[in-house]
């Protein structure tokens, strides 16, 4: 036998099962979103059909004169419709519904590579933008940016999307949530919220430390944002609180781990001399920043333990154990929601951009999918590691979705070149109403094009490119005005993908919940036709990719 066939042979058996895997898969998504209508036919049927059943005699069918076949006979109503039997599918149903696979699980399982924007009144599609006009796709494995003001739709946007992100148990799932916007949406018992108020859990900093260039980074992410009077002074606390954690685990018992609680203790308790004469006996290198005798030493000292009174508050400053390091070791199926505390802002910020960056951190780590929701990110301060998470995630199977208000307020925060490098890493957009300051970034993405105006001799313009003989002139102009991306109402805007844009309205997640489908998968009928008649392949679900020049391991630094 020659090779050829051996090799098909020798696949087939994978083939066919993942064939009937899908399968499965599909009809149990289809079961999933129609459950409840299932559920109420059965129940409707049970109290119905018995009773219907008793009134309707289907006539038997006579065979040559003889025997007579009871098409459906009383018995096979009352049996297949008794109540118990059908009350007992139901609460199968019902069981399913709770320990099943979920609608996304499935769905994620089935188009694992995509991610659907559904619109309403779409028109002005621009380009080839993979999907249908009625639902743009994204892949899933680029980054997506949300951008537009308040008001203008970003989070139901962005709660659209995170809908289809998978949770797997052993993926992780990140959202800061700057206005508790996203509480509600995920279940209860899945969610693991840390703030300074109401936690769920306690968080430890002493359990993010893994290798001892860590405490130098928390050391530094503490004193992140901080209003400097004096860089010396500030670059010299934060590398005495470096020393300080360090001091603090080196004197813990063997096994222990000290909590947050021991560390404002230490500050708020041991004068320079006494930290002087410790980093000394251990030989740490702060304590070439606190002279004997100096009373810069005193400033320094005092600076941090404003600062750490300041950040470690309310939850922060609890005893406890969480750290995100081990959560995203072992998601185990939850969601880690940071919850900011808006009205604290200035004082936590610093932690919730070290959680974050440590989350994404660990999500490089390995290659386990991990997700992340940054709503409003650009109201933190800089966050070390999105540019990696954008231009790297991929590689390591780390996506973000990131809701900014406004192009200007992203520069603020991470300067002009930073964040241009950002915005470029983001090919999948969502435009949605934006303010003046964005509205150029906004046209640029769509760019210029040529459109045909009559207009008379003299006007001039500067984008004029052409004119004929009866006064038809060609101007390249941007196809959507300035006023227009201004004005749309909550929800309108332009989706972006690399292959092209598509103008509409977004759903709101109440009203496509459910029905969320790829639009371009055909139905059964026509899939059978094109298979005996057009024997052409059906579009793929994904424009083509770019060959993939393999992730480049060598690339990543290790922190
Ligand atoms: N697709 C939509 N269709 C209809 N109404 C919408 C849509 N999206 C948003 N809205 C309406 O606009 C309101 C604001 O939406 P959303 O909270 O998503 O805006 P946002 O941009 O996140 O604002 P903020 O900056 O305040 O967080 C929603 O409460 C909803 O009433
Ligand atoms: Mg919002």
């Amino acid at each position: 036998m020659s090779n050829a066939v051996t090799d098909v042979l020798n696949r087939l058996p994978k083939a066919i099962s993942d064939r009937l895997q899908r399968g499965r898969n599909w009809v149990l998504l289809h079961l999933r979103m129609r459950l409840r209508y299932v559920a109420v036919v059965i129940v409707v049927s049970s109290v119905l059909l018995p009773w219907l059943g008793s009134q309707v005699w289907i006539d038997p069918v006579v065979v040559g004169g003889q025997l007579a076949v009871p098409l459906v006979s009383q018995e096979f109503f009352s049996l297949a419709f008794d109540p118990v039997i059908l009350l007992g599918g139901t609460g199968a149903l019902a069981v399913y519904w709770r320990f099943g696979q979920t609608e996304y699980q499935l769905r994620h399982r089935l188009y694992e590579d995509i991610m659907l924007v559904p619109l309403a009144d779409a028109d002005d599609r621009h380009g080839d933008p993979p999907g249908s006009k009625r639902a743009v796709q994204f892949e899933m494995d680029r980054s997506v940016l949300v951008l537009g003001e308040t008001g203008s739709g970003k989070t139901e946007a962005i709660k659209v999307l995170a809908h289809q992100l998978q949770a797997d148990p052993d993926e992780a799932f990140v959202i800061f949530d700057y206005k508790q916007d996203y509480q509600a949406f995920f279940p209860e018992d899945d969610i693991i919220r840390l703030s300074s108020r109401d936690s769920t859990v306690t968080w430890n900093v002493f359990n993010e430390i893994e290798e001892d260039g860590d405490y130098d980074e928390i050391a530094k992410a503490v004193f992140a944002g901080a209003e400097v009077d004096n860089d010396y002074f500030t670059n010299a606390a934060a590398q005495v609180l470096a020393d300080v954690l360090r001091l603090i685990q080196l004197r813990a018992k063997p096994d222990e781990i000290p909590t947050n609680v021991d560390l404002i203790g230490f500050v708020d308790t041991v004068d320079v001399d006494h930290m002087r004469e410790w980093f000394v006996a251990e030989d740490l290198s702060s304590k070439k920043h606190l002279p004997d005798g100096v009373e810069a030493s005193s400033n320094i000292v005092s600076i941090l333990e404003e600062r750490v009174k300041a950040v470690f508050r309310d939850d922060f400053g609890e005893a406890g154990t969480f750290s995100v390091r081990e959560y995203m070791a072992d998601p185990r199926g939850r969601v880690l929601l940071l919850d900011f505390p808006i009205q604290q802002s200035a004082s936590v910020q610093p932690i919730f951009r070290l959680l974050i960056d440590w989350s994404i951190r660990f999500g490089l780590d390995d290659d386990r999918g991990s997700y992340y929701i940054l709503d409003e990110f650009a109201a933190l301060p800089e966050l070390d590691m999105l540019e990696r998470l954008i231009n790297a995630g991929r590689a390591y199977n780390c996506y973000a979705i990131l809701g900014v208000q406004a192009i200007p307020q992203l520069r603020d925060t991470y300067g002009s070149d930073k964040a241009d490098s950002l915005l470029s890493g983001l090919a999948q957009e969502i435009h949605l109403r934006v303010g003046q300051g964005s509205v150029e970034y906004c046209r640029k993405r769509i760019g210029r094009e040529r459109v045909e105006r009559n207009v008379g001799p003299d006007e001039d313009d500067e984008w004029l490119v052409e004119t004929d003989e009866n006064d038809i002139r060609v101007f390249e102009d941007y196809p959507i005005g300035e006023d227009t991306l201004q004005n749309f109402e909550a929800g309108r805007g332009v989706v972006h993908t690399p292959a092209g844009r598509q103008h509409g309205r977004l759903y709101l997640l109440d009203a496509i919940n459910g029905r969320l489908l790829p639009a371009d998968r055909p139905g059964l009928a026509a899939r059978l036709w094109s298979r005996l008649f057009n024997r052409t392949q059906r579009q793929p679900a994904l424009e083509k990719r770019e060959p993939e020049a393999p992730p480049q391991l060598e690339e990543r630094q290790k922190d």
